[in-house]
């Protein structure tokens, strides 16, 4: 535990250090990765370029350095990023790594600001940090190595079948290599894909959420192709639709993530996606079907259009249900889906549409889609009353917050 003194001191400094953010975390990645190239097998390259993730980790440093006194105060934050690190490999050899360049960077951008006594009580709450990070993440490794199918690190998985779900999406069916007990998961989780491409230096990790049920012989992923924007196109997304053939292996983590369906409560549940953030919510739904056939589900989906409309036979086969009712929204239809009948509503999801159409007050509200998307329905939902404990969503990119002011995004969704 530190003393009351280096308590103060980092407490206080951690509003300068925020100050600094952009040039200590610019730092401290370049500091890290020239000495630790290694670790460029590990982090997402096309985060590093955007400036959202680079402040992630960082920041993530010094609002715990707030609660050095109390770390249990932000166990559930710690939980989530600790999942996260689970699913990528992260280990207790790491974190020191972590903490050197932290501090060299500190060091770095305040200069002679950045007194011995300030640097030694940083050292003392990285140090306290960590441990609290190291001892939740043992205990989820072994949780995800003991379950009953559960592995430890990447385990090979055969692409059983790779089913194409709309133009953008395609889905992977994954069994494991060595045809051993699968873990089931819980709906709404995802995996880690390592990928090794042809030519490449370095590995690169993705998260995909599982979009079929649990209780089957395979798991399934569903990944929408990043490209045909004024940036790069996405590494791993082109490589899993151009490159890999039904009969290749993928190296896979075990499924990990705290955004899942309660299926305790009993309570009206409202599952909302924007593009390929239906994949967790498939698995919701298609769960509820399985698990809870008396509990009221509306299912939401906005999309473009029925080109990019994926999974959709997945959710029409359980929407005639009784507790099912599914509402597909399209901001651009095409004259096809017109014709068809393929959508409900033209446009986008809207707080009045909500507070006519779900149970606003008795609900619980799962989402997921581009940060856009996300913000809009966080705040019908806030405006609606809807409380705290009744929201849950996943970020398909590093975490963010919904409540800051609207502004332009680059959305991986
Ligand atoms: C918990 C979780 C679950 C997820 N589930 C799914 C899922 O079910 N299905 C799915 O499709 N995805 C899912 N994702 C997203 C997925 O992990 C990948 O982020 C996505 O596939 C893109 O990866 P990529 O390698 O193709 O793109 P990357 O190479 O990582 O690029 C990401 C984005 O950054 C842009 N970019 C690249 N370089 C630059 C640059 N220099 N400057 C600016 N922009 C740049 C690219 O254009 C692209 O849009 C999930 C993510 C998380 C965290
Ligand atoms: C106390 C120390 C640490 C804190 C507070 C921390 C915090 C975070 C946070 C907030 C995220 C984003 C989570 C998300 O978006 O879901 C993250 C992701 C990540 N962390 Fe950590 N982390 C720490 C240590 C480490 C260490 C030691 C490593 C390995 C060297 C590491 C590697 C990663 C990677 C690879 C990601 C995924 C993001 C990406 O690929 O760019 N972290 N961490």
């Amino acid at each position: 535990m530190l003393d009351k003194k280096a308590i103060d001191i980092v407490k206080s400094t951690v509003p300068v250090l925020e100050k600094h953010g952009e040039a200590i975390t610019t730092r401290f990645y370049q500091l890290m990765f020239g000495n630790h190239p290694e670790l460029l097998n590990i982090f997402n390259h096309a985060n590093q370029k955007q400036s959202r993730q680079q402040k992630a980790l960082a920041s993530a440093v010094y609002a715990a350095a707030m609660y050095i006194d109390n770390l249990e105060a932000i166990l559930p934050v710690v939980k989530q990023i600790g999942q996260k690190h689970r699913s990528l490999g992260i280990k207790p050899e790491h974190y020191p790594i972590v903490g050197k360049h932290l501090l060299l960077a500190i060091k770095d951008v305040l200069g002679d600001a950045a007194t011995d006594e300030i640097m030694d009580a940083w050292g003392k709450a990285y140090g306290e940090i960590s441990n609290a990070f190291i001892s939740l993440e043992a205990e989820m490794y072994n949780e995800a190595s003991s379950q009953l199918g559960g592995w430890d690190g990447f385990r090979s998985f055969i692409v059983d079948r790779k089913v194409k779900e709309s133009e953008v999406i395609t889905s992977f069916y994954l069994k494991p290599e060595d045809a051993n007990e699968l873990a089931s998961f819980l709906p709404g989780q995802y995996i880690s894909v390592k990928v090794e491409m042809e030519g490449e230096e370095y590995t690169h990790i993705r998260q995909y959420s599982l979009s079929d049920s649990p209780g089957k012989d395979y798991y399934r992923i569903s990944v929408k192709r990043e490209a045909g924007t004024s940036q790069p196109d996405g590494i791993v997304s082109n490589y899993l639709h151009d490159k890999v053939k039904e009969g290749d292996i993928l190296k896979v983590s075990a499924p990990a993530g705290d955004f899942v369906l309660d299926t305790i409560r009993n309570t009206p549940v409202v599952l909302l996606s924007g593009g390929v953030g239906l994949t967790p919510m498939v698995s919701m739904l298609k769960t509820v079907v399985d698990v809870q056939p008396e509990r009221n589900v509306t299912f939401i989906h906005a999309s473009q259009n029925g080109k990019v409309h994926a999974l959709r036979k997945d959710v029409d086969a359980v929407s005639a249900l009784d507790n099912v009712n599914s509402v597909v929204f399209y901001d651009s239809p095409t004259e096809e889906d017109r014709v068809n009948n393929r959508f409900n509503v033209e446009g986008y999801v809207t707080r009045d549409w909500l507070e006519k159409n779900v149970p606003v007050k008795d609900a619980d509200f799962y989402f997921c889609g581009p940060v856009p998307f996300m913000k809009a329905i966080n705040r019908s939902l806030k405006e609606l009353g809807v409380r705290e404990e009744q929201i849950h969503f996943e970020f398909f990119g590093p975490m963010d917050s919904l409540e800051e002011q609207e502004k332009e995004e680059l959305v991986t969704v």
